[in-house]
């Protein structure tokens, strides 16, 4: 007697036909920066009891995981934040269908614990590094930790990291002159930088165009110094970035989602720290797994409601995030309180 093929997954598909197979978690809110983009000054933070625990993160991601997530990244907040984030990297690198488990950080903590995340299995490392210049660091970030932060990237490669990237959000007025300065260190470092636009998603809701120091500008400032970039065709669909390469090789990454969104080949959902799904770092709705979580259920009836919730939330997916349209919401809650 054969034994029937099981049934086929239709993954996370939406209504525009894009199919979801990452998931950024998101495990606290805290910060130890206070950067002008993210957060308020006097950002406030939620209780400990609110944010899910290593064991709920672990119960939604099986289930995100059985219905087609295949690559994790944990962000916060600054995760490194969370005690025992080393465990939670162990526990979710274990699980089926899960292949990569990546984490993006300030790196200020990263020193201590870039050993501990490697050993747990951390596949990859998205550092933030908005500037080289101290000053300008702690204009954009608000507290100092430049030298912390260059610590935990050697840190980092002497725990085996490799290919690990540098996000560098671009601000008209204030990082114009960290740009050659950090193309130069990560060229020389192996450091895989990559600019990205200004999103309206910071804390005071101070956003405007006029702040965006767009990407053509950006590369605009690098073909001055370095001779004219060449864009490269994308190796993976999914990647928001463009990378160009410098005319005396080596490459340069761009995530230009003011100037040229990517929402039509998204495949990203959001697991806030706070246990909420969202399909958009500017959704306007929210689905509440910790309540699914923290109601009294059978197992099996857990994993079922929370796949259920997850394919509202991809389902309710609108075609694209629509800033400078006329209809352009911004959602209440600010990137630290949504997960990079
Ligand atoms: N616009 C663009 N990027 C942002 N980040 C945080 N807030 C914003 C924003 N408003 C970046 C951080 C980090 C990544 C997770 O998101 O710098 O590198
Ligand atoms: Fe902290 Fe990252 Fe937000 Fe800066 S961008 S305040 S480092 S969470």
């Amino acid at each position: 007697m054969s034994v029937p093929a099981p049934a086929a997954t239709a993954g996370l598909v939406d209504a525009f036909g894009r199919v979801h197979t990452d998931l950024r978690v998101s495990v606290t809110d805290h910060c130890n920066l206070r950067c002008s983009y993210c957060m308020p000054l006097d950002a406030r933070f939620r209780p400990a009891a609110e944010l899910l625990s290593f064991a709920e993160i672990e119960r939604v991601v099986r289930v995100a995981a059985e219905a087609g997530i295949r690559t994790l990244r944990l962000t916060g907040g600054e995760p490194l934040l969370r005690p025992g984030l080393p465990d939670l990297v162990g526990r979710l690198v274990g699980i089926a269908g899960i292949e990569e488990v990546a984490l993006s950080t300030n790196g200020l903590l990263l020193a201590e614990q870039a050993a501990a995340l490697a050993a747990a299995g951390l596949a990859r490392l998205n550092v933030s590094l908005d500037a080289l210049d101290p000053q300008v660091f702690a204009a954009v970030a608000r507290r100092p930790g430049l030298e912390r932060v260059l610590e935990g990237l050697a840190a980092a490669r002497r725990a085996g990291f490799r290919d690990i990237r540098i996000n560098a959000v671009s601000i008209r007025g204030l990082t114009e002159g960290e740009i050659v300065p950090l193309a130069r260190h990560c060229r020389a470092a192996g450091l895989q930088l990559r600019f990205i636009e200004f999103m309206p998603l910071d804390g005071e809701s101070a956003w405007s165009g006029a702040q965006v120091l767009g990407g053509a500008d950006v590369r605009a400032i690098l073909a001055r110094e370095f001779g004219a970039l060449e864009p490269l065709p994308a190796a993976d669909p999914g990647q928001p970035a463009v990378d160009y390469r410098y005319p005396d090789g080596g490459t340069v990454g761009f995530i230009d989602p003011v100037s040229a969104p990517f929402c039509g080949r998204c495949d990203r959902l959001r697991l806030t720290a706070d246990g909420q799904f969202r399909n958009c770092l500017f959704s306007t709705t929210e689905w509440d797994a910790r309540a699914v979580l923290r109601a009294a259920h059978p197992p099996a009836d857990e994993a079922a409601l929370l796949a259920a919730l997850l394919r509202d939330c991809v389902a309710a997916k609108r075609a694209a995030h629509g800033i400078g349209t006329p209809s352009f919401a911004r959602p209440e809650r600010a990137m630290y309180q949504i997960g990079g």
